[in-house]
């Protein structure tokens, strides 16, 4: 792209980044970081817009998921194999439920800045900036802590390359093996939503037995023994993703190496602002968070801005209104797409728009309502012939009680058992897994799809 630069985004309006005290030390960790590797390639990004197209077709479904926030106290193996298990869970789930190819795209190895709603935080009648995630400040409510400090760009590269390297090996180094898809139910209690998946299990050990005798081996099987797996994060510190951004020799254009996709959230997507103009010019397949306040008008300009070749793959389109508020917004923006005859993937984010403070005061998200914008997410595309390709989901293996509700009722008061997200409230892996459930049995199979070829 001839009229775009990487340092471009620093002549339109910014918002939602910090500023830096330290401009010295700021300038000397980004040289830093732009000599160090791209986390990702540009053949694997290539890779992924091909299989999104692939989605925008009708052929496979995308499942994206993965923390709010990656934090730097929670990063552990433990943490990262338990979210990729559950992950690789629900990816089954959908793969054999909706027999669909399901393209996985974490929520990980970068997703670590933060919109935030206030600038600033009080507390005791003392002001301090907000949090905005580990790579910008401490959580901590120190002015220390608060305080925006450059260095933690470093250790957010150290920890996202650590992870990708971890996944890496998890994808294709046995972990993965469907053969295994048993050993993934351990960790599981008695619960309904253990029985269901271990039910699943069982006719896929069954099939896997089958092409075994049929003398369907090894070498043809190959597809069963590893993943490929993506990874994503909302593009928000500029600073940080300019200064891994990487001409790409073979095809002479420009990467985001800090991962394999990336999305511009609901506060960030000005037609004419900072993350828009850095987004427009990196190869990479980019996600648009569209909230209730996108207008039919900007979402045709930021489409056209953004993916002017109007290729399928390159542009998800992730909406995100709030359960019951589905049927007001989405119809009009499909419309617009519809209009400007753009190939774009539907993917529904139920998280964002139901987020409630619960009496006892925790944030959190009713299942009931995260349920209940999946299903008018496919309702509306359904009517309009359109196709919902895919979901979008903050949630964590851990056994968390973040989001009340599910098969093991998660109550207001058993909000404080183990509440530990460093931002939003995430599923845990029993309603990870029945959300699966719900979109591979009911929703999928239901989907219009051949009408929405025919259009
Ligand atoms: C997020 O995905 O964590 C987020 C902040 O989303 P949104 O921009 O849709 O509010
Ligand atoms: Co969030």
């Amino acid at each position: 792209m001839s009229d775009w630069k990487k340092s471009g985004w620093r002549a339109k309006p910014r918002i939602q980044m910090p500023d830096y005290p330290d401009e010295a030390r700021l300038q000397e960790v980004v040289a830093q970081l732009a000599k160090y590797p791209p986390l990702v390639f540009a053949g694997e990004a290539r890779t992924l817009r091909e299989k999104l197209g692939s989605v925008c077709r009708g052929e496979a479904f995308l499942l994206q998921g993965g923390d709010c926030a990656e934090s730097f106290a929670e990063f552990s193996a433990d943490n990262l194999r338990d979210s990729f298990k559950v992950f690789l869970q629900m990816a089954m789930v959908l793969t054999f439920g909706a027999k669909m190819p399901v393209v996985k795209v974490g929520r990980v190895a970068g997703q670590m800045a933060k919109p935030r709603s206030a600038p600033t935080e009080s507390k005791d009648g003392m002001e301090l900036p907000s949090f905005r995630g580990d790579i910008i400040n401490g959580f901590d409510f120190t002015p220390e802590a608060r305080t925006p400090d450059p260095e933690r760009m470093l250790q957010a590269y150290t920890q996202a390359a650590a992870s990708l390297n971890l996944l890496r090996a998890f994808s294709t180094g046995g972990f993965a093996d469907m053969h295994r898809v048993h050993a993934w139910t351990l960790g599981f209690t008695d619960r309904q939503d253990a029985e269901r998946y271990r039910g699943m299990a069982n006719r896929i050990q069954d099939t896997l037995d089958f092409m075994n005798a049929a003398g369907i081996t090894a070498a043809t099987t190959h597809e069963f023994e590893s993943v490929d797996f993506y990874t994503s994060h909302e593009a928000l510190l500029l600073e940080y993703e300019e200064a891994l951004t990487r001409i790409d020799s073979i095809s002479g254009q420009w990467l985001a190496g800090s991962g394999h996709m990336i999305w511009i959230g609901d506060r960030t997507r000005q037609p004419d602002g900072a993350h828009v103009e850095f987004c427009r010019g990196v190869q990479n397949p980019i996600g648009l968070k569209c909230g209730p306040s996108l207008t039919t008008g900007h979402l045709k300009s930021l489409m056209a801005i953004l993916n002017p070749q109007n290729e399928p793959g390159r542009l998800t389109l992730i909406a995100r209104f709030g359960a019951g508020s589905v049927a007001e917004h989405l119809p009009r923006l499909v419309k617009a797409v519809r209009e400007e005859g753009a190939n774009v993937v539907w993917s529904c984010d139920p998280m964002h728009g139901n987020t409630i403070r619960s009496a006892t005061g925790y944030k959190t998200r009713p299942f009931e309502s995260v349920l209940r914008e999946v299903r008018e997410f496919f309702a509306i595309h359904n009517a309009e012939g359109t196709i919902p390709g895919g979901v979008h989901f903050e949630m964590t293996g851990r056994d968390v009680t973040e989001c009340t509700g599910g098969v093991r009722a998660v109550t207001d008061e058993d909000l404080s058992d183990r509440y530990h997200t460093a931002c939003d409230p995430r599923l845990n892996a029993s309603q990870a897994l029945e959300l699966a459930f719900l979109v591979a049995e009911e929703l999928i199979p239901h989907r219009s799809v051949q009408q929405a070829v025919a259009v």
